[in-house]
């Protein structure tokens, strides 16, 4: 008699490899859904040889989210450019994976600490990155025009 879990692991099925170019349509596709599209094709496409992870849904090989990450040798720092889930696929420890998963990837490069920026009222995002233990470093605001403002969040790599 099969078993029934109440509840499955959050991550069971998803799977994490790094992006190529056919998978930029979807990857587009999630862009629009998270952030409007902000970043179009071609800064896709530059993204490919830095650290660019997809999660992807074992069983059906669609991308459920991605992570884009580039590296300054000279400050010996990564930077977390991108992190987006689909909204059908959020909650489930995916966008967690991903930053873990990129957290490996920057260490191999032999970098000291990694450094991201996030919108102050993106709360949800904020909670993501303390809990893989980034910490804010700085706020800022990059032009007076608008009331945009940002945490600059950074964790060392032991
Ligand atoms: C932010 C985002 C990437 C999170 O993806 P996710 O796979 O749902 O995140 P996880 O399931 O790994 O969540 C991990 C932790 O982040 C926090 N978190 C994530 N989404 C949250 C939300 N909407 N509200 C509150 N906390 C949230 C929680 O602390 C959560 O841990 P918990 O589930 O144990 O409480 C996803 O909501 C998304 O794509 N949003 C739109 C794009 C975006 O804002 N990207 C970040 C840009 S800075």
């Amino acid at each position: 008699m099969p078993v029934i879990l109440a509840e499955a692991p959050r991550d069971v099925g998803i799977g994490i490899r790094p992006a190529l170019v056919r998978d930029l349509p979807r990857i587009m596709e999630i862009e629009r859904l998270a952030f409007g599209e902000q970043w179009d094709y071609y800064q896709f496409k530059a993204s490919l040889d830095d650290v660019f992870l997809l999660a992807v849904d074992a069983a059906t090989a669609d991308i459920v989210g991605f992570l884009v990450a580039c590296c300054c040798e000279i400050t010996r720092r990564g930077i977390i450019l991108r992190v987006a889930v689909h909204p059908d696929f959020q909650g489930r420890g995916i966008a967690t994976e991903l930053i873990e998963r990129s957290l490996g990837e920057l260490k191999k490069k032999k970098l000291d600490e990694v450094e991201l920026d996030v919108d102050i009222l993106k709360g949800g995002a904020i909670g993501l990155y303390e809990k893989v233990g980034f910490q804010v470093v700085e706020i800022f605001s990059p032009s007076e025009e608008n009331d945009d403002t940002f945490y600059i969040m950074r964790k060392k790599l032991g």
